[in-house]
């Protein structure tokens, strides 16, 4: 495994929450095992006005709170912040770069990084365009010698329709090359996500099947059962279609639907899943309705606690029509899938938390075993990104006996039964790729322009089409009931990994 080169990590928004829970948990388990580089620092920015100390100390208390590592060596936690100085400033303040410029080069001299510099946006999204300008002001981004390396990670969202991320990608591109620029989404950090593409191409049985001759339909579901937890704020002016469809669930489309790369070089996989979203059918506008539901948690009783509706949440406006749940059909015009219709549904306060893919296959054409249930024979491969994280083949064999009777069974694979180690954080995955200059599994800009390019019409329906309706749903149950028309006159229905729980345990089977 190579080791990064020495840098410094500038994170912008050092005082939020995505610094505590996301990044100096995920930067201290690279630490841990040693994958970072020898010489580091982490530069906290904002205006919160800490001091080295201080900050070291936050850093101390967010891994001990949102690591994910069960046993945590304090000593080892204390050497890992000493890598880390603060320098508060006023992001959008032009003047205050010249401190941030001073200290950088006070930093490159100290751990002898050659200029090699990460920016990490971890701010409110307003902020990103002032902090790009500022940061080219005092060419912060420039690379004049071979060795100084500059990137920039920029956490979603990446705009909030078409135009606004074409303008953001051309600011961005004003002042920082299209490969100094890391666009992070976190779900193509998550291992199991990775695995798809190992269960595709590494493996000679897969491939010949993978398309509109033997898959009948594919299903992918992300089930969140937390709520809002606070973001009320945030989610209004967001959604379920903004907030996990257009940049999660589509990447996962993205390398699902992919053709073979012909290597493993970032931009050959990113041409490949640029070429899927190029070929997404737009959903017409007059025809929203047809192909996407979209639902809002309402108040209910989970195991005897009271569950507050969406519009009680703190932030949310008491008439919001912002979705909490959506579900969309839709097809991708190319020679591999045409005709085969693609399920996505995304959701808050459902019953549990799975996400997963279902690859369902076509049935026999012809049905030998004519016994009760031969009909119901399913051959499905469910690729469970979390949490089990696993993979499973359901298939149909003889029930031992007389006659033909044939029951479905489950061969099933769990990274649990091959590693003890805990899956990485899929954070850390990331920044470890952006260190190492790979950026195979970030999202590119042109592929972003066409996720939304997708959604638009959706979005655009959902805001100014007041007769398309948002329906209730009781928190803790699979959303609305109307997601199931989007199988109109087909026998086959979403997957349910477990109950509602409004009426059952929480039980959720792989
Ligand atoms: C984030 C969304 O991008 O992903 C959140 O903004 C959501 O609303 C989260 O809860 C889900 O991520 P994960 O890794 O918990 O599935």
């Amino acid at each position: 495994m190579n080791r990064p080169h020495n840098s410094i990590m500038v994170i912008f928004g050092a005082s939020g929450d995505l610094t505590k829970k996301k990044l100096i948990p995920s930067l201290f388990e690279l630490y841990k095992q040693e994958l970072l580089c020898d010489d580091f620092a982490i530069l906290g920015v904002s205006r919160t006005k800490f001091t080295d100390d201080q900050f070291r100390q936050n850093i101390i208390e967010a891994v001990i709170k949102y690591s994910e590592s069960k046993e945590i060596d304090k000593d080892l936690l204390k050497n890992f912040a000493a890598n880390a100085y603060y320098l508060p400033i006023n992001t959008e303040e032009v003047r205050d770069y010249m401190l941030l410029k001073e200290k950088l080069d006070e930093l490159n001299a100290l751990k002898v990084t050659h200029g090699n510099f990460i920016y990490y946006l971890a701010t409110p999204p307003q902020l990103y365009e002032t902090i790009v300008s500022n940061l080219g002001v005092y060419n912060l981004q420039d690379t004049p010698d071979e060795h100084g390396s500059k990137k920039i990670i920029i956490e979603k969202p990446f705009g909030f329709d078409y135009e606004s991320a074409r303008k953001l990608n051309g600011h961005l591109h004003d002042i920082f090359n299209e490969n100094q620029i890391y666009r992070i989404d976190h779900y193509l950090g998550k291992e199991t996500v990775q695995n798809v593409l190992v269960l595709r191409f590494a493996n000679g049985i897969f491939e010949p099947m993978w398309n509109r001759n033997f898959i009948d339909h594919i299903e992918i579901t992300s089930s969140e059962f937390i709520g809002v937890e606070g973001r009320g704020g945030y989610y209004e002016g967001s959604g379920a279609l903004r907030d996990m469809i257009q940049n999660h669930m589509l990447q996962i489309v993205g390398f699902i639907a992919m053709e073979p790369p012909s290597s493993f070089r970032a931009n050959a996989v990113r041409n490949e899943t640029l070429k899927v979203f190029q070929s997404l059918r737009h959903i017409k506008e007059e025809e929203v309705e047809k192909y996407a539901v979209r639902g809002q948690y309402t108040e209910s009783l989970i195991r005897g606690e009271k569950i507050p509706g969406y519009r009680e949440e703190k932030g949310v406006a008491p008439d919001s029509r912002i979705e909490t749940f959506a579900a969309i059909k839709f097809f991708i015009d190319n020679w591999r899938w045409g005709g085969v219709p693609f399920y996505i549904r995304a959701g808050k306060r459902l019953p549990t938390r799975v996400t997963e893919v279902v690859i369902h296959f076509k049935k026999t054409p012809h049905h030998l075993f004519s016994t009760d249930n031969a009909e119901q024979t399913v051959n499905q491969l469910i690729i469970r990104i979390q949490p089990d994280e696993g993979i499973l083949l359901k298939i149909g064999l003889k029930q031992p006996g007389a006659g033909y009777k044939i029951q479905n069974v489950n061969m099933d694979f769990h990274y649990s039964d091959i590693s003890e180690v805990e899956l990485p954080p899929a954070y850390g995955r990331l920044l470890l790729d952006c260190m190492l200059a790979d950026s195979t599994l970030y999202a590119r800009g042109d592929a972003v322009e066409e996720c939304w390019r997708f959604v638009d019409p959706i979005l655009n329906q959902w805001k100014e089409n007041k007769e398309i309706k948002i329906y209730g749903y009781p928190a803790g149950t699979w959303g609305p009931m109307e997601s199931f028309d989007l199988f109109e006159n087909s026998k086959s229905e979403w997957r349910y990994p477990c109950k509602n729980l409004t009426d059952d345990g929480l039980y959720c089977e792989l």
